[in-house]
């Protein structure tokens, strides 16, 4: 049976749906839900982790802009480009500079977004970036805005909480009308993105339960 590229998009956002429902009971959820950030050490564990994502975060950003090529994506990197700039710092501001966590495995699951941007297409770029990386934000930061607030005065959580509901959306029309095998693509890499996403939750819930005291 032929599918048509409207019924093939419709189950990348479907299966998206799916991700983003395993990643509301993964491990790093479950700390913000689980009174896991009443501790003051769990807090900045957390938060020195999240730092580690939201750098390279920019760096995939910007990496896809200075990249693009094709109009229609260039225009789409350009604006999303905007609406991040420099957030990662705003974080470092908020934990008094200190120095973000360092871990093997949350740099390894983490640069390989960005060395993605080097080696797919403009197309699978957009699926890595706006329905993995912001989609599971929307998730992330609608849930700890809330928490974090309790504790400490946060614009980065603030923004986010507002804004990657919109992000997770922008560019995905460029994802109407592909061909069967560009959808392919999509569907591996979206897997793919998922799960490397997963992994790096499960590092960073390991992260705040393991280091020392002192650690973080
Ligand atoms: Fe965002």
């Amino acid at each position: 049976m032929m599918c048509s590229p409207i019924a093939e998009f419709e189950v990348l956002l479907k299966r998206n749906d799916e991700f983003v429902e395993s990643y509301k009971n993964s491990p790093m959820m479950q700390l913000i839900k689980n009174s896991g950030m009443e501790k003051e050490p769990f807090r900045q564990r957390l938060l020195g982790a999240i730092q580690v994502l939201s750098d390279y975060f920019q760096k995939v950003v910007l990496l896809r802009s200075v990249l693009s090529e094709t109009p229609a994506f260039k225009a789409a990197a350009s604006m999303h480009l905007k609406e991040e700039f420099c957030h990662n710092e705003q974080l470092m501001k908020e934990r008094n500079h200190q120095l973000a966590t360092w871990d093997p495995i949350l740099e390894a699951t983490c640069s390989w977004f960005v060395w993605k941007m080097f080696t797919i297409s403009e197309e699978e770029q957009t699926v890595l970036i706006h329905l993995v990386l912001e989609a599971s934000g929307n998730v992330f930061f609608q849930a700890a805005a809330p928490v974090i607030h309790d504790y400490m005065g946060t614009e980065y959580f603030k923004i986010h909480a507002e804004a990657d509901q919109e992000h997770e959306k922008m560019g995905l029309n460029l994802l109407q009308d592909l061909s069967k095998k560009q959808y392919e693509k999509l569907f591996a890499i979206q897997a793919q993105g998922w799960s490397m996403f997963l992994a790096i939750s499960e590092r960073i819930a390991a992260l705040v339960h393991l280091l020392p005291e002192s650690g973080g």
